[in-house]
Parts: C-alpha cells; sequence; structure tokens
C-alpha cells in the first residue's frame, strides 16, 4: 500500500489529524494497534477549550457537541471553605465546553469515510522505518500477516507509551519530566452533577474536582496516593471522601450513587523534544503529558495537529518545507505554556505529602487568595483555561 501520509494511533490526535488532511486533499492512513471499540470505550479528558470547539465546528463536527455539550462561562476554585467563582464571559469573553473526549473520539469516527481516511485498527507491531530519508514506510501485523505502507511522512500520534517517539535517536531527543507524588482516582455516576459548572477544590484532605458529562452523568475526582488500589475503595469511601474535601454547602448538594466506572490517573509534566526527526513528526501525547489539572492535554493534541496539519499541506501541495521545519518550534511554544499552567494549577491544588512545613501551603493560600483579590489574576487564569490561541507558522 502506498499514501502520503501513515498515522500511528486513532486517539484524537491521530483521528483529527485525518480529518484535517482530507479537507486539504491530502491521502492518510490510519493504524491503530487496539480494537475500535476500545479507543471508542476510554473515558477521558472532559473539558474543551473554546479553539478546540473551533476546530470542530470547521470540520463540520459540531452538530453533535452544540446540542449535547454544555457552554460553561466559568469555574470554581474552592479553599479555606469558601468558592471564588471565575467568570471567563466577563473576563476574556470566551466560554469553555463540556463535552467528553469519548464523545470528539466518536465524532471523529464516525466522519471517518473509509475510503478517504482507512483506519486500520487492531494492527500489531506496527514499526516506522527509514525515517531519515524521504521514502520512509511502516510495517504492521494484522490477522497473521505482515503488512507494508510507503509513505512520504509519518505522524507519530501513538500516545505516551506509543512506537514513534522511541524511533528518534537518544542522542537527539531530549526530554523533560515532573513526576507528581500523587494520582487521581476518578469516578462516572449516573447521579445529577453537584453544580452547574465545574468546581476544582484545595482542601487540608488534598484535591477534588466536581465535573459532569451531561444532566445525568457526574465525573468526579479525589487527589490519592501513588499506590492506591480501586478495590479500597468501594463508591461509600468515595463519596464520603469526596464530601469531606468539598465547602459545607456543596457537599450539602452532592447527589451519590453507584458507580459505572473506577480509574487512577498518576499526573505527570512530560515534554520531548525535537517533534520532529526526518520524516516523522510527533504530537499530543506521543510528545508530551500535562497533569489533568488544566483540562489541557486533549486540548494541546487538537493544536498540535492544527499546526501539523498546515505544514504538511503546504509541503505536500505546495513543496514548500517553512511549516514542516518550524512545526517543532511552533507547536512546542504553545505546549510549554500549557504545561506551565498545568504545573502551576497542580501546585495550586493539591496537597504534597512531602512537604516538611507550612510554607508550600501558605504559597497555595497566597495564590488563591490573590486571584479572589486581583481582577488581572483572574483574568490570566482565564485566559489560560480557555485557551491561548493557535499560531500556525504561515
Ligand atoms: P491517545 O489518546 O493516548 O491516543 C493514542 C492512540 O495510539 C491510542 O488509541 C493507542 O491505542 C494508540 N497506540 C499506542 N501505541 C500504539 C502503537 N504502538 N501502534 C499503534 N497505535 C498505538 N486529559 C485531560 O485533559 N483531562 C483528563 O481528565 C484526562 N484524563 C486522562 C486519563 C487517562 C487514563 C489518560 C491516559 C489520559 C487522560 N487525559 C486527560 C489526557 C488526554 O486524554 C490525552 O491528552 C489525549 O488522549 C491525547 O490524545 P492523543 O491522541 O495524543 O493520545
Ligand atoms: C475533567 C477532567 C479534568 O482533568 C479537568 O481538569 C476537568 C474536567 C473531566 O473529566 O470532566
Amino acid at each position: 500500500m502506498r499514501t502520503q501520509v501513515v498515522i500511528v494511533g486513532a486517539g484524537p490526535a491521530g483521528l483529527m489529524l485525518g480529518r484535517l488532511l482530507q479537507q486539504a486533499g491530502i491521502d492518510a492512513v490510519i493504524v491503530e494497534r487496539r480494537s475500535g471499540d476500545h479507543v471508542l470505550s476510554r473515558i477521558r479528558a472532559g473539558v474543551l477549550e473554546h479553539g478546540t470547539a473551533e476546530v470542530l465546528r470547521d470540520l463540520g463536527l459540531g452538530a453533535r457537541m452544540e446540542r449535547e455539550g454544555f457552554v460553561h462561562d466559568g469555574v470554581n476554585l474552592a479553599f479555606l471553605g469558601r468558592r471564588l467563582h471565575v467568570d471567563f464571559a466577563d473576563l476574556v469573553g470566551r466560554p469553555v465546553i463540556i463535552y467528553g473526549q469519548t464523545e470528539v473520539q466518536h465524532d471523529l469516527y464516525d466522519a471517518m469515510d473509509d475510503r478517504d481516511v482507512p483506519v486500520v485498527d487492531e494492527a500489531l507491531d506496527v514499526t516506522p522505518h527509514d525515517v531519515e530519508t524521504t521514502a520512509p514506510y511502516v510495517t504492521y501485523t494484522r490477522d497473521g500477516e505482515e503488512r507494508r505502507v510507503d509513505c512520504e511522512w509519518i505522524a507519530g500520534c501513538d500516545g505516551y507509551h506509543g512506537v514513534s517517539r522511541s524511533v528518534i535517536p537518544t542522542d537527539v531527543l531530549r526530554t523533560h519530566e515532573r513526576v507528581y507524588p500523587f494520582g487521581w482516582l476518578g469516578i462516572l455516576s449516573e447521579t445529577p452533577p453537584v453544580d452547574d459548572e465545574l468546581i476544582y477544590a484545595n482542601s487540608e484532605r488534598g484535591f477534588a474536582l466536581c465535573s459532569m458529562r451531561h444532566k445525568m452523568l457526574s465525573r468526579y475526582y479525589v487527589q490519592c496516593p501513588l499506590d492506591t488500589d480501586t478495590d479500597d475503595w468501594p463508591d461509600d469511601r468515595f463519596w464520603e471522601e469526596l464530601r469531606a474535601r468539598l465547602p459545607d454547602d456543596v457537599a450539602a448538594e452532592l447527589v451519590t450513587g453507584p458507580s459505572i466506572e473506577k480509574s487512577i490517573t498518576p499526573l505527570r509534566s512530560f515534554v520531548a523534544e525535537p517533534l520532529r526527526h526526518g520524516r516523522l513528526l510527533l504530537a499530543g501525547d506521543a510528545a508530551h503529558i500535562v497533569p489533568p489539572t488544566g483540562a489541557k492535554g486533549l486540548n494541546l493534541a487538537v493544536s498540535d495537529v492544527v499546526y501539523l496539519a498546515d505544514a504538511l499541506a503546504d509541503h505536500l501541495s505546495g513543496g514548500s518545507t517553512t511549516g514542516v521545519d518550524q512545526y517543532s518550534e511552533s507547536a512546542l511554544l504553545r505546549v510549554w505554556k500549557a504545561v506551565r499552567f498545568s504545573w502551576w494549577m497542580t501546585t495550586m491544588m493539591h496537597r504534597f505529602p512531602n512537604a516538611s512545613d507550612d510554607f508550600d501551603r501558605k504559597l497555595q493560600e497566597a495564590e488563591l487568595t490573590y486571584l479572589e483579590s486581583s481582577e488581572h489574576a483572574r483574568r490570566a487564569f482565564a485566559e489560560n483555561y480557555t485557551g491561548l490561541p493557535f499560531n500556525p507558522p504561515s
């Protein structure tokens, strides 16, 4: 088989890149290790930045999001027993949209017409080859048979544990990492959300987040030690802990019920660079991870592929190498700002188990009360949370 771009991975980055390339008249094939059902059942992020929603609309994929998503004009930060409402509409004039990554994946999958962008699922041993030449190719095994796709470019959209990043030689690849000493225990429950908007809570007992998917589906998280086992967290224990971390007026409104999903996410910041090596280009979690506190992971995957699709279109239809040459630098400029925001919000909202005195705690209070007292600080928060602009290379 021959195509112009092989995309490794059918997560949000891979599927969206496929769709963007299709719109630009560029042929692509997506190869995915897992089954379509598995990819579509993963519960992950829930907040779409304004710019991400715009990209979905521009791609003709906004209809269900408009119908079923919730426009949120602000979020709440809870601390010291009280709540601060950050009003996005007032501060920056743009909202976020609550619409699950699972739904985005569905919309993207449904839009993939097999004739235009084939998605090969259950592809095993996917391996990029000859990325340092102008004739790279990808091999994989499907139904016991080895297959090969020749191409001009390979897009590594295969997440943090994917194969693509490892193709970059160790003396070329630089990585930057911060591992946090805690994770998030999350549940999904068919109960009404405790509030109309999200609540991020800093409490003596650790961080908690109240989120939602729709009117009768709530998503809640509590900060937990890294060695937490979900078996030790029956629903009653989860609800009791969550309630204890929320301001009293919020806790009083909490409606509990059986969880329908329970999982643990470790928190990590990670950035690999460069994002390009020869004819291999990395995007999304394959290149960087942020702790979920700022709700940036999915949104960064989208901004990367917007830059990347522009760069590939310039090269494949006009021959210009400017876009692909600048891709790594341009995308990373935006990535690092989201890494900073996610790190800052994580540091401000969590209990750090190894803190030896209350210095860090006092700094958290200072950060939060500064937000409370300064419209400038709230505007900077709102600007970052709703999403910094995309600046694709021209
Ligand atoms: P992924 O979604 O990881 O997609 C990569 C795809 O590549 C997958 O389908 C995978 O099966 C496939 N793949 C992997 N290896 C190979 C291979 N060798 N060959 C072929 N295919 C391969 N972000 C938030 O903002 N908020 C959250 O609450 C949140 N929760 C998360 C919870 C979990 C458990 C995880 C893992 C991530 C979470 N994230 C969250 C981050 C967010 O989901 C990611 O940033 C987003 O999925 C990135 O999209 P992606 O397409 O780059 O990578
Ligand atoms: C959700 C996840 C996040 O990481 C976040 O910051 C906000 C919401 C969610 O799953 O709904």
